[in-house]
């Protein structure tokens, strides 16, 4: 593929993920290997965060989720939730213009009622100034967890069956794709590639339903690290995979492309 600069690049467009989601992770191990405090691994990071929208945007990617604060950080010492919070407050206000020109649209995943009002105030305003961006869709996981975006959907449907919106008949049939459409998820394109960076191969938590069949691609770069060259690694990677979805090599083969 070629982009607009001229540079070539390992991979087809017709090849490339649709959705990519980044677990971005070693911002701490990066700042200790060089005797910096904690946060200021997040600045770094958070300038590569801004960086890889645009790679995946340049790439024909048509979302990137990337994993900012989980259900589970709230635990970390206070004055680094203090500073992540304030961080992002700060990204998205001097990004804005930046997200406009682009064609970014930004968008959440994740709870954000339990967000400090500043940040909630700077990531709504974001969220309707960018509303109209059509070139690629920055999905910002904020206060998100996978097992309590599946408990929310479990309660919603414990709901409506309780108030009757939905039979027993229904319930009876009821498949994945159905419960789909009540996770935070339903308006999202499927995780088609799910990057880690940090040496570190797990998924904590992030993106699990859609991880049953997402391909996985792990870096041992630390994310303030984390580069062009090494996306584009990664997307080669992914184009190179066969995705079979359960069924065998030869039926994936023979299947007419869409
Ligand atoms: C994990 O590294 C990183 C986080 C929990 C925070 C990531 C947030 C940012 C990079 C800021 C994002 C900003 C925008 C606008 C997207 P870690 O702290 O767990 O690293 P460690 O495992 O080395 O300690």
């Amino acid at each position: 593929m070629l982009l607009g600069n001229g540079t070539s690049l390992p991979f087809t467009k017709d090849n490339v993920p649709s959705h990519v989601a980044v677990i971005m992770d070693g911002n701490g191990r990066w700042a200790r290997s060089r005797n910096l405090p904690r946060l200021e691994g997040h600045r770094r990071g958070a300038d590569v965060a801004r960086n890889i929208v645009e790679w995946a945007a340049d790439a024909h990617i048509r979302q990137i989720s990337l994993y900012a604060f989980s259900t589970e950080n709230w635990e970390r010492p206070q004055d680094e939730v203090n500073g992540l919070m304030a961080l992002l407050a700060t990204i998205l206000t001097a990004q804005l213009g930046n997200m406009r020109k682009k064609g970014v649209r930004l968008r959440i995943l994740g709870d954000m009622s339990a967000l400090p009002t500043i940040t909630r105030t700077v990531i709504q305003r974001t969220v309707a100034a960018t509303a109209e961006g059509e070139r690629i869709d920055f999905i910002l996981c904020l206060n998100y967890g996978g097992q309590q975006e599946i408990v929310d959907a479990a309660r919603t449907l414990a709901r409506q069956f309780h108030e009757g919106s939905i039979t027993e008949e229904a319930l009876d049939s009821f498949r994945p794709e159905d419960f789909r459409r009540l996770l935070w998820r339903d308006t999202l394109l499927p995780v088609d590639l799910l990057i880690r960076t940090g040496g570190e191969c797990r998924i904590s938590n992030f993106h699990l339903w859609d991880a049953a069949y997402a391909e996985l691609y792990f870096s041992d770069l630390f994310w303030p690290d984390y580069n062009k060259e090494a996306f584009y690694q990664a997307i080669a990677a992914y184009s190179e995979r066969e995705r079979r979805f359960g069924l065998t090599s030869a039926q994936i083969k023979s299947k007419p492309s869409p």
